[in-house]
C-alpha cells in the first residue's frame, strides 16, 4: 500500500533531506546570553542552581564575552549584583555602579561588534527584594518607581548600553523610559520591553544567581501576570508598543509558546523569548541523573521557542549551543 504520508517520510529519510526541508533554522544570531556580574569579585562565582553558570568579576565578564563573540555569539544581557542594597536600589542607577561599569569596559573592547543589552529593574538593588520602591505599607509604590527607573535608563544609556530592557512590570514603564532616554540625548537606545511576564515558579535559581529573597516570604502577583490568562499578555504587549517600545518579550518561554504563537501573529515587532533559570535548571537536572540527553533537550526547546515565533531567545544555553553549532 501507499500512503500520501510517504511522502513525509520520503524526506525525513536522511539528515541532509532532513536539513533541506527544515522549517526552523536555529542558529548563533538567535541566541542572547544572559550574564551576570558581580561587585567586588576577584574570581567568578559558580550558581549552584545554574551549572555552568557563575557571576562574573568584571574581568572574567570581558572573557566570556570575548568567547561568545569568537562562537558568533554577539548579543548579551548583563544583570548586576551589588556589593550593597538598599530600599531606592542606588546601585542600579550610580555612574559607577556595577553594571554601569561592566557596559562602560564592555564597549571599550568589543565596540559595535556586540549588542549590549541592560535587564532594567531595581530587585538585584534594593534590600526588600521587590522590583520597585515600596510605599510605608510595604506595596509596590508603581508610579515612584518609575521615575528610579528613569534615572537607571539614563545611567545606562550613558554607559553605553544599546537597548534598555525593563523586566519590572510597572505600568507606564515604557513610557517614563522613553521620555528620560529622549530627554538626555540617547534617543538612540531601543526598548525591549519584558511586556508578558509572568509570576512563574521558574525564576528561582534566577534568584540565587542576583541574591534576591522577598522580604517577608512576598512574591510578585501584584505586578506579574498571572498565568491563568492569555488575551492579559496580548493587552500588556499592545500597551507596550504603544507606550514606545521597540521590541517586546515573553518570559518564560515554553510555558507560554501560546502566547509566543498568538503575540507572533498579532504584532509585527521583534518578539523575545527568556528560555529562563528554571527552565535550564530544569534539563540540567535530569541529565545529571542519565534521566535525560541534556544538550538535546535543550535544542529541542530553544527550536520549538523559535518555531512558535520568537526571533531571538534569551537562554542560559547560548553559549553551549553555539559551541554545538560550530
Ligand atoms: C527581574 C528579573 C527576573 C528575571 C529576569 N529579570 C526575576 C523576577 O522577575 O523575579 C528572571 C530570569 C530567570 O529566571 O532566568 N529583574
Amino acid at each position: 500500500m501507499t500512503f500520501p504520508q510517504h511522502r513525509l517520510r520520503r524526506l525525513r529519510r536522511t539528515p541532509a533531506l532532513r536539513r533541506l526541508v527544515a522549517e526552523t533554522r536555529l542558529g548563533v544570531d538567535d541566541l542572547v546570553a544572559p550574564l551576570f556580574v558581580r561587585e567586588g569579585l576577584d574570581q567568578p562565582a559558580p550558581i549552584s542552581s545554574l551549572p555552568g553558570v557563575v557571576q562574573h568579576s568584571r574581568s572574567s565578564l570581558r572573557a566570556e564575552v570575548a568567547e561568545l563573540v569568537s562562537l558568533g555569539v554577539n548579543a548579551v544581557i548583563l544583570f548586576g549584583i551589588p556589593e550593597s542594597k538598599d530600599a531606592r536600589g542606588s546601585g542600579a542607577s550610580d555612574a559607577d555602579g556595577i553594571v554601569q561599569v561592566a557596559i562602560r569596559e564592555l564597549r571599550d573592547e568589543f565596540g559595535d561588534r556586540i549588542v549590549l543589552m541592560a535587564d532594567l529593574c531595581l530587585d538585584e538593588y534594593t534590600d526588600h527584594g521587590h522590583c520597585g520602591l515600596l510605599t510605608a505599607q510595604g506595596e509596590v509604590d508603581n508610579d515612584a518607581t518609575l521615575e528610579r527607573y528613569s534615572e537607571v535608563a539614563v545611567a545606562q544609556a550613558q554607559a553605553g548600553v544599546d537597548i534598555c530592557a525593563p523586566s519590572g512590570m510597572m505600568d507606564g514603564q515604557v513610557m517614563a523610559i522613553r521620555e528620560a532616554l529622549d530627554s538626555t540625548g540617547s534617543d538612540q537606545v531601543s526598548i525591549l520591553a519584558y511586556s508578558a511576564k509572568y509570576a512563574s515558579g521558574l525564576y528561582g535559581p534566577f534568584r540565587e544567581a542576583v541574591d534576591v529573597e522577598i522580604a517577608d516570604g512576598g512574591d510578585r502577583k501584584s505586578y506579574q501576570q498571572d498565568f491563568h490568562n492569555l488575551r492579559e499578555s496580548l493587552e500588556e504587549i499592545r500597551a507596550d508598543l504603544d507606550e514606545g517600545a521597540d521590541m517586546v518579550m515573553v518570559k518564560p518561554a515554553l510555558t507560554y509558546l501560546d502566547v509566543l504563537a498568538r503575540a507572533r501573529f498579532e504584532f509585527d515587532v521583534p518578539l523575545a523569548a527568556y528560555h529562563v533559570s528554571g527552565e535550564y535548571a530544569m534539563i540540567h537536572a535530569a541529565a545529571e541523573r542519565g534521566w535525560i540527553d541534556g544538550e538535546l533537550v535543550a535544542l529541542e526547546q530553544i527550536t520549538a521557542i523559535k518555531r512558535a515565533g520568537a526571533d531571538f531567545i534569551l537562554t542560559y544555553f547560548a553559549r553551549s549551543l553555539a559551541e554545538s553549532f560550530q
